[in-house]
């Protein structure tokens, strides 16, 4: 089934999850990069979001993504339920789960900012950090004994490759992204063999690690601050993999502002805050040296590959991004 604007109403009002009678009022929520994602209002009382995996992808419709993958952040959810019930408030309360329309109705968050807003705005929300270090340390721990087991329930093989080569393929072979010249330039220097050759290795442990769930996406993009709480969105790439990815995730968007403010006290003891956390929560501390391979990886791609951020998008901050990502990843 395809939701669009015109059958939202009616699908969402069968629901029953909102006052009956009222007018419902449907508004964008977040900025469609992906999936079809809509707030629907219940004139003067309550709301929910409603996210729809289709075929293409909402704003690159010259690509395609199984619609599975709104299966696999369903069960995602349902794993930490199961395995971790307290970490679960870091995930968004799900309403409704439909299986067959690719359609998951979730608790409205409301305009909550993004953590990525936080950063470019010199913030650095240590509590919120250290939770999300909890999380991922609780999730990949208590799932590492079952990941054989949960492999069989997560072969969510299209979006694991779509996200690896974006990641560690694209961005280091000839390719048509809008990159500034200087930029460019810099990168070609500074990947020399020895570090593509770090690259391939840790493409081929991103792919073939089957150690724990991971929810694969950990961006601030996807990190909602509620009242200072961290919320996760979008674990539509979850998979079995390496515990590694995640934390290496979250360390790259620290480390893409640390490239140009290395002395901010703030973005450090978030830093810490976040991987003491991620070890009390069961997290290996022997991973931890991968996690910062996986960092400067996430962090050249961020600034040469298709997914540019905000907080390169000047030359010069991309060009400290990038030599901050080839020392991480020499080292
Ligand atoms: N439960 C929610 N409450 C409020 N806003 C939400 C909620 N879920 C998603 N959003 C908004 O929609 C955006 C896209 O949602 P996300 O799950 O990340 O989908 P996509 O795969 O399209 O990136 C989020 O960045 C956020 O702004
Ligand atoms: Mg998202």
């Amino acid at each position: 089934m395809q939701i669009d604007d015109a059958s939202l109403v009616p699908y969402v009002r069968s629901l029953g999850l909102l006052p009956p009678g009222r007018r419902l009022e449907v508004e964008p929520a977040g900025d469609g990069n992906i999936n079809y994602v809509r707030r629907i209002r219940a004139e003067g009382d309550g709301s929910v979001v409603l996210k729809h995996a289709r075929p293409t992808l909402e704003r690159f419709p010259e690509y395609e993504a199984p619609t599975e993958r709104l299966l696999f952040e369903h069960a995602y959810g349902e794993v930490v339920q199961e395995v971790a019930p307290e970490e679960a408030d870091v995930l968004p309360r799900v309403l409704h789960f439909d299986a067959e329309a690719r359609a998951l109705v979730l608790e409205d968050l409301g305009d909550a900012p993004r953590l990525e807003e936080e950063l470019l705005a010199g913030r650095a929300p240590e509590a919120a950090l250290a939770r999300i270090g909890r999380f991922l340390g609780r999730v990949h721990s208590a799932t590492r004994a079952r990941a054989i087991d949960l492999e069989q329930r997560f072969q969510n093989l299209g979006m694991r490759e779509l996200h690896g080569e974006h990641i560690f393929t694209f961005p280091f072979e000839p390719n048509e992204f809008p990159i500034p010249t200087e930029v460019r330039h810099e990168a070609r220097q500074l990947l020399e063999p020895s570090l593509r050759e770090r690259i391939r290795e840790l493409r081929k442990l991103y792919y073939e690690s089957r150690q724990a769930l991971v929810h694969a996406d950990v961006q601030p993009a996807n990190i909602l601050l509620v009242n200072g709480a961290p919320k996760l969105l979008d674990a539509e790439i979850a998979h079995v993999g390496d515990p590694a990815f995640d934390v290496g995730t979250v360390l790259a968007h620290l480390h893409l502002h640390l490239a140009r403010r290395s002395n901010d006290p703030a973005l450090r003891r978030a830093e810490r805050s976040l991987l003491e956390e991620y070890r009390a929560g069961g997290g290996r501390e022997k991973d931890l040296g991968r996690a910062y391979g996986y960092a400067a990886v996430e962090m050249l791609r961020r600034t040469i590959g298709a997914a540019r951020v905000r907080a390169v998008e000047d030359p010069s901050a991309a060009v400290a991004a990038l030599r901050h990502a080839a020392s991480l990843l020499g080292r």
